[in-house]
């Protein structure tokens, strides 16, 4: 099974996205952290700076909506080329419809579960998305701590995506280090967001190798 190893640029520097983005150009996909100050409790940035992310990037998007109202505000990131969006199940009023139109838009669908939400609605609407996000701490802050309480969810989640058949990731996001990351993988995830862990990192390219071979050494063989 192949695992992706995403940077979170939340914990880049601000003023150096250009520069920074070159540093984690081996990784995978960039994933880009919105944050609206009413989901959560700390604000980042909207759409224009994300437009011109999308111009510099050389890899993929990974969009993470930490925002109230995504059905009106997700499908805008789509558009703007993004490769993948994701929402949270908290704050969408209708999460299928709202998959359904990021998928017509072309991006990939992507559902966020805060580590408190249970997973069980979702398992049966495995379909409608292309990645489960799989929060492993709160949301809204970089270079917090790992929390192992959300693995059971992973563990219904790789059984349920290995039982369809369907081509859904299994993500994780917070706290990912090379440590966490074997617990993560050996739970199901495949596709790991690192922000702290990578970009603090004297080398950024070495670290993103480190948390590649240490995920792809412990993810099942599904
Ligand atoms: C947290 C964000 C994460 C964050 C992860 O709300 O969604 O993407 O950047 O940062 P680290 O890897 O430092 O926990
Ligand atoms: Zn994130």
């Amino acid at each position: 099974m192949s695992v992706r190893i995403n940077p979170s640029i939340l914990a880049a520097d601000f003023a150096n996205f250009e520069r920074e983005l070159g540093r984690i150009a081996s990784a995978d996909l960039v994933h880009v952290d919105i944050m609206d100050n009413h989901f959560v409790p700390n604000l980042t940035f909207g759409p224009a700076m994300t437009e011109r992310l999308q111009e510099l990037a050389t890899i993929p998007l990974d969009i993470h909506l930490m925002i109230d109202d995504p059905d009106r505000w997700a499908p805008g990131y789509a558009e703007l080329g993004a490769y993948s969006v994701t929402f949270h199940a908290e704050a969408a009023r209708d999460a299928v419809a709202l998959a359904r139109k990021l998928r017509d838009i072309g991006a990939r669908a992507g559902i966020a579960l805060k580590p408190g939400t249970p997973v069980e609605p979702y398992l049966e609407l495995l379909a409608e998305f292309d990645q489960v996000l799989v929060m492993t701490v709160e949301p809204g802050f970089g270079g917090q701590s790992f929390i192992e309480s959300t693995m059971p969810k992973l563990h219904l989640l790789r059984e349920a995506v290995s039982s369809t058949g369907l081509d859904v990731w299994l993500q994780v996001d917070g706290g990912i280090t090379e440590k966490t990351i074997v617990i993560a993988a050996e739970a199901g995830a495949d596709t790991f967001v690192a922000g702290s862990s990578v970009f603090k990192a004297d080398d950024p390219a070495a670290q993103i190798d480190l948390l590649r071979e240490t995920a792809r050494a412990h993810v099942h063989a599904h």
